[in-house]
């Protein structure tokens, strides 16, 4: 089994992430794994503290390479503060969200430009690039769907965009899929949750030598 691997999970709201998660933790503890589980700001008070200035529904004003900078910076205080010291330990780090969030929301779906978030986040992240990413692919219209169902989520500011800026998020996510095809593998979460589940399982086995 491989040590010290950086495993990040993406998708459009409503991909079914969380629940993915809450699985996969099941899945790594079954086979004996050592990793920690995590999300962006994931529980860092100053990353924190960020996040809630960025997602509050009251910064309607919020300038859009403002927001790709808070990001930037939340980001930066997870991964010094968790995701690097879990690695240097050797665990496996499941990480919610990480710089291709930053790159379909912001760069693509906002207009920012991906090549422009990258260089912000290049000086974030050190060269600390996730060893794989599962990309959740699920139609804007179910994801929204499910947000709307799912009555324990807190809507934040920017579920509150309209379904065209989902439908811009997942062609940005389209986009990272095509370049960086080494890293990110796509699967599809239009479908029943244990078939999602399955494929992510292959795709684990096969990454991390389970
Ligand atoms: P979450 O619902 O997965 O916690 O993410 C919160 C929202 O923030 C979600 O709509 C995606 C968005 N987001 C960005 O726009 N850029 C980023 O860099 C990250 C991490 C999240």
């Amino acid at each position: 089994m491989k040590k010290g691997v950086f495993i990040t999970l993406e998708g459009p709201d409503g991909s079914g992430k969380s629940t993915i998660i809450k699985l996969v933790e099941g899945y790594l503890s079954e086979k004996g794994i050592d990793y920690i589980s995590t999300r962006e700001p994931g529980g860092i008070n100053i990353a924190e503290q960020i996040r809630n200035v960025i997602l509050d529904k009251s910064n309607t004003a919020m300038d859009g390479r403002c927001e790709a900078l808070l990001y930037a910076a939340s980001r930066r205080q997870h991964l010094a503060e968790r995701v690097i010291p879990a690695l240097k330990e050797g665990k496996v780090v499941i990480c919610d969200r990480f710089v291709d969030s930053s790159l379909a929301y912001q760069g693509y779906a906002r207009g920012l430009g991906i090549d422009e978030v990258m260089q912000i986040n290049e000086f974030a992240i050190e060269g600390y690039m996730p060893d794989f990413t599962l990309y959740l692919d699920v139609e804007p219209e179910v994801g929204l769907e499910r947000i709307a169902k799912n009555k324990d989520r807190e809507v934040n500011r920017l579920d509150l965009e309209k379904i065209d800026f989902h439908k811009r998020v997942r062609e940005g996510y389209f986009i990272l899929l095509e370049k960086y095809s080494n890293r990110i593998r796509k699967v599809d979460a239009n479908q029943p949750i244990e078939k999602v589940f399955d494929s992510i399982k292959k795709i684990l086995n096969d990454e991390i030598e389970l």
